[in-house]
């Protein structure tokens, strides 16, 4: 079957990105108010939910994906290889950047109950080092990254509406 004329994404997929991008938001303000108003009322205000909402967008992004494979012929196909691209390198990064700090938080051997879910017990004894390293090594820099290219991705939507593509109308909930 022909997807050429598929005119929007499904509820589901919709539902998912609009609720993922407000959450991702969140993170990003959590993580400036971190680098821009360090230790302020703000900053102990806010970065205690860091974690627990970057589980939350984990938890997310595998049902997101595991979803858009599974609802694949159903969905509007990509405007372009490069626009293809851009939407795998966002899951990836989606992925990744939450996987690392996860693995980081549980090598340091320290308890992380998100929302009260008993996730990681923790330990006595040693840290395990590679996993903290990886973690201290990349996840903030990935998840800047991942900024950017929501940025770019943002900036995509509106060049090809200059260009007379309206993709957001593909993604509006309705
Ligand atoms: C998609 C989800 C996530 C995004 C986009 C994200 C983003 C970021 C960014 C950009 C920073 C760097 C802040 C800086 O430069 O100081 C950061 C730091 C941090 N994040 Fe996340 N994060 C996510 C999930 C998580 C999760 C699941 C955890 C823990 C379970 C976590 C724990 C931390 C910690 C402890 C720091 C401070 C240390 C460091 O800079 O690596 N994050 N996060
Ligand atoms: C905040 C983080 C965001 C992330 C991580 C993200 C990620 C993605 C991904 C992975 C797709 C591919 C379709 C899918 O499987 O869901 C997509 C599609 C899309 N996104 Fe976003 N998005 C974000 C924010 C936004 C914002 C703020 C806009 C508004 C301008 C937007 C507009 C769109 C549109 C219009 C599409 C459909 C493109 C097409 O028709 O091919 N996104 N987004």
């Amino acid at each position: 079957m022909s997807t050429a004329g598929i005119a929007h994404y499904g509820r589901l997929n919709r539902y998912l990105h609009w609720g993922m991008a407000l959450l991702l938001a969140w993170q990003f303000t959590t993580t400036s108010v971190r680098v821009l108003l360090s230790d302020s009322a703000l900053d102990e205000l806010l970065w205690p939910t860091h974690r627990p909402a970057g589980f939350l967008l984990m938890v997310l992004v595998v049902a997101r994906g595991l979803w858009a494979l599974a609802s694949r012929a159903s969905q509007p196909p990509a405007v372009s290889r490069a626009a293809r691209l851009g939407h795998l390198a966002l899951y990836g990064l989606m992925l990744v950047v939450p996987t690392l700090a996860l693995l980081r938080q549980y090598g340091s051997g320290r308890a992380f109950e998100p929302f009260g879910i008993p996730l990681m017990s923790g330990f006595e004894g040693e840290r395990i080092e590679w996993m903290v390293a990886a973690g201290s090594l990349l996840h903030g820099e990935l998840g800047w990254l991942l900024l950017a290219l929501i940025v770019g991705h943002v900036t995509m939507v509106f060049w090809h509406r200059r260009q007379g593509q309206d993709v957001l109308g593909r993604m509006l909930v309705r």
